[in-house]
């Protein structure tokens, strides 16, 4: 097994915490899993997002890490090395393939939505030097959806962001970004949670949160907790497959490191909800059926309404543009690597350009949809499809689809193809019975329980 990797290393194993951390926690968190339990039902939405995070994310989140960790090279090369070693089918490597392509069109969007925050960023900083107040979110959220050239040069800004610290690779770009601006984040979110304490509305928003009302639980409903368990921890498209292989090997227990990963994960979604809904319901507006738009109609009547709240809303949406930039870097970093072991490691940064560029333009047809394209929709009430617009599509294929597909490739590739002694090589501080029973739940029991939820939709 190679100790380290051609494109760099983690320099710790904090630095391997925060950078895994940065790529998970990010709009996913903060913007997608408020409005995703706003629009199905709330507590029900919630207790099948926690169950598939638990059952089935974790463990492909142990697979993951590990599979790159003992590859060591891109996921493409990493996955050919295996499948010759072990003399199994080379098409094993399409899990490779489909990642990267699922990168690159999930990228396309998250630039976009990057791009909205990077915008109201900006309008914040306007009014802290002097400009007038931002005017009813509502309408100021409208008004820049309804503008094609500002969404594009917003998306094209952060996809330029995303492309620098990429180029940069490693230690000088990725470890840079996270290790200050991750913890400010968090504690930007908490003083949130507690402004939501000052509304009196807590009761009603934990209420929202965390009482399921199983009725709601449909088809639909498990798609998409299960589709966000994934997305949130940036699971399914070997992204972990790539940090996993700038991990050293020294005395780091794989599961240990990626538990704090989803512990961390989770409990900022959680709190974004906290902080939030209170906000939501305080100022009349309805917690259900909130949409793409939910922080950023909500928030911003938040900020409007509590002291130095401009240089709070400036606060938030830089610093939210921040973690959403640590999460974009880990969508082109495996295409990237991929490119640059191909062409020759001096062409890294051609390398990301290639693909970001790539990658902005299938983010044009976001925008368009937003806009001049509003009315291309799927006729509703067809199928799963119904209703959605082009950049609703491109999610579900990307979020909803292609990465609990991956997943379920992955955990069937860890568990029946990598042999049990690279396995147990891997994660040989686990006691046995825990070691089995991961073995076990990668083999039978996430792949199934992926497999009933693509299937019942399908049918
Ligand atoms: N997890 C990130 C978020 O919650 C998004 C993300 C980054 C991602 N890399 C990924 C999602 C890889 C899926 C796969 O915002």
């Amino acid at each position: 097994m190679d100790k380290t990797s051609i494109h760099g290393m983690w320099s710790s194993r904090m630095m391997f915490v925060l950078a895994a951390a940065g790529s998970a926690v990010g709009l996913g968190n903060i913007w997608r899993f408020p409005y995703l339990a706003s629009d199905n039902g709330g507590g029900a939405f919630v207790l099948v997002y926690l169950g598939c995070i638990a059952v089935v994310g974790l463990p492909i989140l142990i697979a993951e890490v590990l599979i790159g960790r003992h590859g060591r090279m891109s996921p493409i090369n990493t996955l050919r090395k295996i499948t010759r070693d072990q003399g199994s089918s080379r098409g094993w490597v399409g899990i490779g393939w489909l990642g990267i392509a699922a990168g690159i069109l999930i990228l396309s969007f998250y630039s976009v939505v990057g791009g909205w925050t990077l915008h109201y960023a900006w309008l914040y900083l306007k009014q802290l030097l002097g400009g007038a107040p931002l005017g009813d979110p509502a309408l100021v959220f409208q008004s820049l959806l309804s503008n094609p050239l500002e969404l594009t040069f917003w998306h094209a800004v952060f996809m330029l962001l995303t492309t620098a610290v990429v180029a940069l690779g490693v230690e000088k770009g990725l470890e840079r970004a996270v290790r200050y601006l991750m913890p400010a984040l968090l504690v930007l979110l908490l003083l949130l949670v507690v402004y939501g304490f000052t509304t009196g509305r807590m009761a009603d928003a934990a209420t929202f949160l965390f009482r399921p009302d199983f009725s709601r639980i449909n088809g639909g409903v498990l798609l998409s907790a299960m589709g966000q368990a994934f997305f949130t921890l940036s699971l399914g498209m070997a992204t972990m497959m790539t940090y996993g292989a700038y991990l050293p090997r020294d005395g780091i227990s794989i599961p240990r490191v990626v538990t704090v990963v989803a512990l961390t994960d989770t409990s900022i979604a959680l709190l974004a909800g906290l902080a939030i809904f209170p906000i939501v319901i305080a100022f009349g507006l309805d917690p259900a059926g909130g949409g793409p738009g939910l922080i950023f109609n909500s928030l911003p009547l938040a900020f409007k309404a509590m002291p130095f709240g401009t240089v709070y809303g400036l606060l938030f949406f830089g610093l939210l543009a921040i973690a959403a930039w640590t999460s974009s870097i880990s969508l082109l970093e495996p295409g990237t690597a991929y490119l640059a072991e191909k062409r020759g490691l001096q062409r890294r940064k051609g390398s990301a350009l290639l693909l970001a560029g790539i990658s902005w333009v299938i983010g044009l047809l976001s925008v368009l949809s937003l806009n001049v394209w509003s009315d291309v929709k799927v006729p509703a009430g067809i199928n799963v499809l119904g209703g959605k617009n082009i950049m609703d599509i491109v999610e579900f294929l990307a979020n909803d689809l292609m990465l609990p597909l991956g997943g379920l490739l992955i955990a069937l590739f860890a568990g029946w193809v990598l042999s049990r002694t690279v396995l147990r090589e891997q994660l040989s501080e686990m006691p046995e019975w825990l070691f089995n029973t991961l073995r076990w739940t990668l083999r039978i029991v996430a792949p199934l329980l992926v497999l009933v939820v693509l299937v019942q939709v399908v049918s």
